[in-house]
């Protein structure tokens, strides 16, 4: 009997659907390919959950996401809705997924491929072989903290509040997300936060600290404030193994190590509840980047971070890292080749549309050679 996932899939909003059509031609190769059986069933999130729904995110896609083994999710997000209420708004849907599936740990890693080395702002000779992660606090901080809101004041003012607050247990687990990942990578943790000006940054290092004398074994640790690290990302970026920080901050520097790979359009992620015998129990599988609006619909899109985050997926969810390797394989190849959608183009190389890049990928994969 072949293994049977149930993978739920979310396209999302703006380029969502167009990248998400090109994974699941990936991800019926390798059902076909390698014998596995994945059962996917497909629900709303963001705007067009909104339009539909009254909300986005609904209980029942919120339910099917819980009882799925992982989840594939496009982008959320538009200026069609920037007068929805905060509450209603599409990012809240995501938020609201993440929140209540506990999804905690998001490994963001930033890679760079060879055949892409012109593709990015930055010289060749500083990014060349690039290799980082980002381990991303995704559940707690500045996201979801209280009080929160915009409030009218007596003398006419008007304030907006947020609050960034973490909880040791908060800071430990996403630790050990990092330390575990380091010993299976280069043993380098550096943590970032502004513990100069935030006491929450403070706690983060103290605990950071402490958590790395009892579970640190093997991985050296060093710290740093989170500005320091976005510039040194652009100065030296070989200089990390695993970047550990909070939601926002994360958030912000992803944004950034994904343009040093050449584009955002590059860049996959993870996102993971806590684990059961060593897998997730719950997970979410996404590209960094959003839904770029102004490019929906007109076959421009880059599928490649959707593509590698359903890699992801199967190395993290179901315990092939074969297949992960065989998907990044692929993409490499067709890189290599000289396809290239719009935002990675570069001289030479043949511009593509979405859904070619998608069948370059697909054609690559079941030309590898079959495992024994
Ligand atoms: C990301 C995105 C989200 C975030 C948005 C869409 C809510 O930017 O996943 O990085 O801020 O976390
Ligand atoms: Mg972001």
């Amino acid at each position: 009997m072949p293994e049977t996932y149930k993978v739920l899939l979310l396209p999302g909003d703006g380029i969502g659907p167009e990248i998400m059509a090109e994974a699941e031609k990936v991800l019926h190769a390798l059902q076909s390919q390698y014998g596995v059986n994945f059962e996917t069933e497909t629900g709303l999130i963001g705007g067009i959950s909104y339009d539909q729904d009254g909300t986005p995110l609904s209980n029942n896609v919120l339910d099917k996401a819980r009882n799925s083994d992982a989840a594939l999710l496009g982008a959320v997000g538009g200026p069609k809705w920037s007068d929805v209420e905060y509450a209603k708004r599409p990012e809240a849907g995501l938020l609201k997924l993440r929140k209540e599936l506990d999804l905690f740990a998001n490994l963001r890693p930033a890679l760079v491929m060879e055949a892409l080395i012109d593709a990015s702002t930055l010289k060749a000779d500083v990014i060349r072989g690039l290799d980082i992660m980002i381990v991303r606090e995704l559940s707690g901080g500045v996201y979801f903290g209280e009080p929160r809101g915009i409030h009218d004041q007596p003398d006419g003012q008007r304030v907006g509040i947020n609050t960034q607050s973490y909880s040791t247990n908060e800071i430990h687990r996403i630790a050990d997300v990092a330390f575990d990942l380091a010993r299976k990578r280069n043993g380098r943790v550096t943590s970032c936060e502004k513990s100069n000006v935030m006491e929450s940054g403070l706690l983060w290092r103290e605990e950071v600290t402490k958590r790395h004398a009892e579970n640190g074994n093997g991985v050296s640790l060093d710290h740093m404030y989170a500005d320091n690290c976005a510039m040194q990302l652009l100065k030296n970026p070989r200089q990390f193994d695993v970047i550990l920080t909070d939601n926002l901050f994360g958030d912000i520097l992803s944004d950034q190590a994904a343009m040093l790979t050449g584009s955002l359009g590059m860049l996959p992620s993870a996102s993971f509840g806590k684990s059961i015998e060593g897998r997730p129990e719950n997970a979410v599988y996404e590209p960094v980047h959003g839904s770029a609006p102004d490019i929906a619909g007109q076959g421009k899109a880059n599928p490649l971070a959707m593509i590698l985050s359903l890699g992801m997926m199967m190395h993290y969810s179901f315990n092939r890292p074969d297949f992960a390797q065989r998907v990044s394989g692929a993409v490499e190849q067709v890189l290599t080749r000289g396809l290239r959608t719009a935002d990675i183009a570069s001289d030479g190389c043949r511009i593509v549309t979405t859904a070619e890049m998608g069948d370059a990928v697909v054609d690559a994969l079941v030309k590898q050679e079959k495992p024994s």
